[in-house]
């Protein structure tokens, strides 16, 4: 794990911790925990840059998985700084089932030269239309819609360790893994990022902010579970960026 993200999540988690051992104050040790969070993000925001998704494009082969609505690929393609038709936009769901937006979009990413493939599980980039050696293979919000855990471990964490190690199998040498999640204590305890890297044979290298109003049209749609709604509450996010450890 870098320096930069060592110092945005262990630290917080371990700020966590401590705050949990102070016997009687446990309610009050949520709350400032949450602060302890809160603080950290804002130090996150202050990094002047952001995870440049359009140069990426430009140097190779950029799969985007779960895309939903595809609006943010839909999006990266019409930045003037992208290089469209390296653009590979994904969505788990079969082509019936896409919403009338993301047919839409999808359209329009191959007006723009962008590939859209459907059906395509995060879990398994096994599909022979996906690029064998991808330059990037992003996944913006993961979310199974559910909120079940498995011996201990949320689906989502598994979602999300399952996306690493599938995607690292596809990776040119230089290539990064990326995964932009919410950054709240709730979200990143779900998905323990750290951790989902580790299992993955994985490492994280950088986290970013992330913007969502960076990007005009992005529109961002829910998976099938209503509470995600409150998705659109959170302001900060962060792009975390992965690559594979080299034995
Ligand atoms: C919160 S939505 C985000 C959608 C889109 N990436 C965005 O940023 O607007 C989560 C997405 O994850 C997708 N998803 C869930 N499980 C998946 C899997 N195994 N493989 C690929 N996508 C999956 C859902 O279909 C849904 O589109």
């Amino acid at each position: 794990m870098s320096e930069n993200a060592d110092f945005v999540y262990v630290h917080a988690r371990s700020n966590v911790a401590v705050l949990h051992t102070r016997g009687n104050r446990q309610l009050n040790a949520k709350e400032d925990a949450a602060a302890a969070f809160e603080r950290l993000f804002v130090l996150l925001e202050q990094k002047r840059r952001t995870f440049d998704f359009a140069a990426t494009t430009r140097i190779g082969k950029c799969v985007f998985v779960g895309e939903g609505d595809l609006s943010f690929a839909r999006a990266l393609a019409r930045d003037t700084k992208s290089c469209a038709g390296n653009i590979i936009a994904t969505t788990f769901e079969a082509e019936r089932s896409v919403c009338p937006e993301g047919r839409i979009n999808a359209r329009s990413l191959s007006d723009l030269g962008a590939k859209v493939l459907h059906g395509v599980d995060a879990r398994n980039l096994n599909d022979r239309n996906l690029p064998t050696m991808a330059e990037l293979i992003a996944f913006q919000f993961p979310n199974t819609g559910t909120r079940r855990s498995v011996h201990g471990r949320t689906d989502n964490h598994v979602l999300l360790r399952r996306f690493l190690r599938a995607a690292a199998s596809r990776l040119k040498l230089s290539g990064r893994i990326a995964a932009t999640l919410v950054n709240s204590p709730h979200h990143l305890g779900a998905f323990d990022p750290t951790a989902a890297a580790e299992w993955a044979g994985c490492e994280v290298v950088e986290v970013l902010p992330f913007y969502r109003s960076a990007w005009p049209g992005y529109g961002h749609i829910n998976t099938n579970d209503a509470s995600e709604s409150a998705l659109s509450k959170y302001r900060s996010c962060s792009t975390w960026v992965f690559k594979p450890v080299r034995r």
